[in-house]
């Protein structure tokens, strides 16, 4: 299902649609396409999932949450940037997201309006707080965070950030 069509800063039009069972492999190409940088900040160690986790993770259904993908036609379909959030078993108004940009295209505003939609998605079926583990080093989520408008506290433990975002759009700054 198509979400929208977003153009980045530099125009270049990216597709932003839900996430289907058939993307494994195309998000598995996405993550043999990462720097280790990216791959250490998105899963807290240097090592990608396997075609069998990603095949799980697209196979989710929306009790257990919501996943996105951002794709470019090059000329056949490219995903270039990944989101979902899982849906706290024990607290349904809570739930943790990740969001993953391909290196040569962060910076150009796809994580943004990936959280966006990822934190309209999740306001709409019921949660209210998404909170995440955050590595101290990642500047790059942080500033993400920071500029969403939306209010969030970060806790210093473990050697990690703890961050908790509200999703209420009506206490967005
Ligand atoms: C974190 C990540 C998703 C951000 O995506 P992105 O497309 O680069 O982000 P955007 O271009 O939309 O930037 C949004 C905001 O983030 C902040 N930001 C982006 N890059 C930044 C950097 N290098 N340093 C500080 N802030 C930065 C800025 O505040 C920016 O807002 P602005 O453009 O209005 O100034 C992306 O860098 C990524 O995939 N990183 C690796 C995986 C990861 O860390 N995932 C998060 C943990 S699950």
């Amino acid at each position: 299902m198509l979400l929208k069509t977003i153009r980045l800063r530099d125009r270049t039009p990216v597709t932003l649609r839900l996430m289907r069972p058939d993307d494994a492999p195309l998000l598995l190409d996405m993550h043999n396409r990462l720097s280790d940088a990216s791959i250490y900040f998105r899963y807290l160690r240097y090592r990608i999932p396997t075609l069998e986790q990603l095949e799980k993770l697209a196979q989710m259904t929306p009790d257990v949450g919501v996943g996105i993908v951002a794709s470019i036609e090059t000329p056949t379909e490219t995903i270039i940037g990944h989101a979902y959030y899982v849906i706290e078993a024990d607290d349904r108004t809570s739930a943790e997201p990740a969001v993953l940009v391909e290196d040569q295209f962060q910076g150009r505003g796809l994580g943004r309006a990936l959280l966006d939609i990822l934190s309209q998605a999740a306001w709409e079926q019921g949660i209210e707080v998404f909170h995440a583990l955050v590595h101290p080093s990642n500047e790059q989520l942080l500033g993400l965070v920071r500029r969403s408008g939306l209010p969030f506290q970060s806790k210093y433990a473990y050697g990690m950030h703890e961050v908790q975002v509200e999703l209420d759009p009506a206490l967005r700054g």
